[in-house]
């Protein structure tokens, strides 16, 4: 075989070879064999020198031309390979763009928390200030000083989790430890007596405890929203004035209110505060247990007593005093029947609000 046939076949087979390779490595081991150093086409021009003279120029020639093909079916391929590549390494890590995105839950504000903003907005409008006070209280902000002593009955109604004062020396037992978690938002009265002069318009959101085992009317931890007014010349009018608008505003301008003769250590008079039944209008139903009327909060007439022992003179000033339960507040206005679907955190139930 001539040095020229043996070119060709060398053409052809590394043609053949770049076809078949199947990825760049093995295009690459091809290219090396062939145009390497030592490579089979190199070895031709190497070897020139050995060919008679008149033969030269045409042996390199072919090489030259041989060596243009091969490089060019070698860019070819690797074009080629280079593509399918990247097509299978798209197809791969692909995604698909036409699935339904995830969406993302926006979330809301706890209905507890919508409706305890509701009402401080409410009466911020009129001129009261927000304040708070501690979750754990001594007896003495929690019931002495609201006019209930130590063998006061009404500390009953509100037994509750005491616990450990600072010292550790008392146990978590009742009437061994005067620490506790506070049973109502009353205390903050105290506290807002104390740290300011009067006139005192002031309500205070916030949480409190009571050993009740949770059913659909009570919850062993709930809301509570205190007022407190210490003014001059305040009288029941106001009282029942500001109410009456505070529900009118929270349930509807044709709800109407009542003040019911009741019993809390700290006023005197007392009562309780009635709105009219929003899903029956005061016909009676099973909402308001046949009486028209829905109990929504407690309130009256700060006790000399108290406004005396908090340091203000009861001829000087009288004020008035309410406790609202937020869940109460919200169950009403929403007809949830069981206060404990506020805190289970079932989302179907909260993202209505
Ligand atoms: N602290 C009372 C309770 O938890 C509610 C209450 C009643 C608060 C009358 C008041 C009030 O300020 O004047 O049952």
């Amino acid at each position: 075989m001539s040095v020229i046939e043996e070119l060709s076949t060398l053409r052809d087979e590394t043609l053949a070879a770049i076809v078949a390779a199947e990825n760049t490595t093995e295009l690459d081991k091809v290219r090396v064999a062939v145009l390497g150093k030592s490579g089979t086409l190199t070895g031709y021009l190497r070897s020139m020198g050995q060919l008679p003279k008149e033969e030269r120029a045409v042996v390199g020639k072919t090489v030259n031309e041989t060596r243009a093909i091969v490089e060019g079916a070698l860019e070819e391929r690797k074009a080629a390979l280079a593509s399918a590549e990247l097509m299978a390494s798209m197809e791969a890590a692909a995604v698909d763009v036409t699935l339904p995105g995830r969406a993302q839950q926006m979330g809301t504000r706890h209905l507890i928390n919508k409706i305890a903003d509701e009402m401080c907005d409410f009466f911020a409008g009129l001129g009261y200030s927000v304040i708070s006070g501690p979750e754990v209280e001594t007896d003495w902000y929690n019931f002495t000083a609201l006019n209930a002593p130590a063998d006061h009955p009404s500390r009953s109604m509100q037994d509750t989790f005491y616990v450990k004062d600072r010292s550790g020396e008392t146990s978590a037992v009742k009437g061994e430890s005067d620490v506790l978690l506070r049973t109502q938002t009353s205390g903050c009265q105290v506290h807002a007596m104390e740290n300011q002069e009067p006139p005192i318009y002031v309500i205070a959101p916030g949480k409190v405890y009571r050993r009740d085992v949770a059913d659909p009317s009570h919850l062993p931890q709930f809301t509570q929203m205190e007022g407190l007014v210490v003014d001059k010349g305040i009288t029941f009018g106001d009282l029942k004035g500001t109410l009456d608008l505070f529900c009118k505003q929270m349930f509807g301008e044709e709800r109407k209110t009542r003040f019911r003769a009741h019993y809390f250590p700290f006023t005197e008079p007392s009562a309780e505060a009635d709105v009219s039944c929003g899903i029956c209008h005061g016909e009676g139903c099973r909402m308001c247990k046949g009486t028209g009327w829905l109990e929504i909060l407690g309130c009256g007439m700060v006790d000399p007593n108290v406004l005396r022992m908090s340091g203000i003179d009861p001829e000087v000033y009288s004020g008035f005093a309410f406790g609202v339960g937020v869940e109460r507040v919200a169950c009403l206005k929403y007809n949830v029947p069981d206060l404990r679907m506020l805190i289970e955190g079932d989302m179907r139930f909260l993202r209505q609000f």
